[in-house]
């Protein structure tokens, strides 16, 4: 089978095997998978192992086969893959065993994947074969970064580094869904216009001065993912007694912040990664409920999975990026 892998330091197509279904597992034929800012970092962790991986940590497609054990799944099943792996019950963070698919088992930027039975859910009638290929990544990371960490409250400001963000572009329908108050930022106007369209209230030059522009807002919760660009700035606007959600560092991990003005400003910092089975569930039925359709930027075809990266490295997305792999 066709899959884009990572091999000796180089990112190529390449035929790999056919994975088969041992116990307690499936075998997805992928429809769409989804790209993701993991995928970029790839390269750079696994140096020039000789092993090919396939990248990938999101799909959606059709049950394939099925090994020993497995119930409830039947062959021709429409499914979305659960990247989140060995996380099923909700937890303060990830159980022994977590990690993400696409590194170090193979990924879904194939024509097929094998995974447990465990990690496949259904896929949601409403959306696309590219909507649903985007949403598990990204929607769960949004969804636990928001309510389980951020526990975002109807009547809440919500402060947003970052609309065009493939996370992003869920934290906003989310947070508008259960009534808070949505700021975002972007380096782009036309991405600004895009987070306006998509329901924030607000919307801001991430170059521009926040303090100057937000002065009137009483920010109660921060999603960040930026890393150092905007860690500071981001304290700096939030309301003493605030909440700050960090899941991810885009520009740099290491940020030196204030620790008087922290514990002055009795500030509240939370870590999230991913999210459990539990609420990747609850996720998907707050979808089905708002009827929420992930933003697809744009879908490449398996064999440009290099050109959708190279677009991903750039930053040129509003909303996540879609690789067709079969019809
Ligand atoms: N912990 C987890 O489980 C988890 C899960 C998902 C993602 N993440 C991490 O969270 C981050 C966001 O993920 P994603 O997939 O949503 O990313 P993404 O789609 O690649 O979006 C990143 C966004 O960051 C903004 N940005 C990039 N460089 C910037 C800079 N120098 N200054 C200000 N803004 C900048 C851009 O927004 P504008 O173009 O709008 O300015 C860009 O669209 C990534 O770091 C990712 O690795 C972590």
């Amino acid at each position: 089978m066709k899959a884009f892998v990572h091999e000796l330091g180089v990112l190529k197509i390449k035929e790999m095997q056919e994975p088969t279904a041992e116990e307690g597992q499936v075998v997805v034929s992928i429809r769409v998978a989804g790209l993701n800012r993991r995928d970029l970092y790839i390269p750079d962790r696994r140096g020039t192992t000789s092993e090919a991986l396939i990248l990938g940590s999101d799909g959606a497609g059709i049950i394939h086969s099925i090994g020993k054990g497995v119930e409830g799944i039947a062959i021709g099943d429409e499914v979305i893959i659960n990247p989140s792996l060995r996380w099923y019950e909700n937890s303060d963070a990830p159980p022994g065993g977590f990690d993400i698919l696409g590194m170090p088992d193979h990924g879904t930027f194939a024509e097929k994947v094998v995974v447990s039975a465990e990690q496949v859910e259904k896929k949601p009638a409403h959306l696309s074969w590219e909507e649903a290929s985007v949403a598990a990544l990204s929607g769960l990371t949004g969804y636990r970064a928001l309510f389980t960490k951020g526990n975002v409250k109807k009547g809440d400001t919500v402060f947003i580094p970052a609309a065009g963000s493939g996370v992003s572009s869920f934290l906003i329908p989310f947070a508008k869904n259960v009534g808070a108050k949505v700021i975002v930022t972007s380096r782009s106007e036309e991405k600004r216009s895009k987070a306006l369209e998509l329901g924030a209230d607000m919307a801001i030059d991430t170059n521009g001065d926040w303090e100057k522009v937000l002065a009137e807002e009483n920010i109660d919760l921060i999603i960040e993912s930026v890393g150092r660009a905007t860690f500071n700035r981001s304290l700096d606007v939030l309301k003493k007694g605030g909440r700050m959600v960090v899941f991810g560092a885009t520009t740099e991990d290491v940020v030196d912040f204030d620790l008087r003005k922290f514990f002055y400003g009795q500030y509240q910092l939370f870590g999230s990664t991913l999210g459990s089975r539990e609420e990747l569930r609850a996720m998907l039925a707050h979808m089905e409920e708002y009827k929420m359709i992930p933003v697809v930027d744009s879908t490449y075809d398996l064999i440009q999975a290099q050109d959708a990266l190279d677009y991903l490295k750039e930053g040129k997305q509003f909303g996540n990026v879609a690789l067709r792999v079969s019809e």
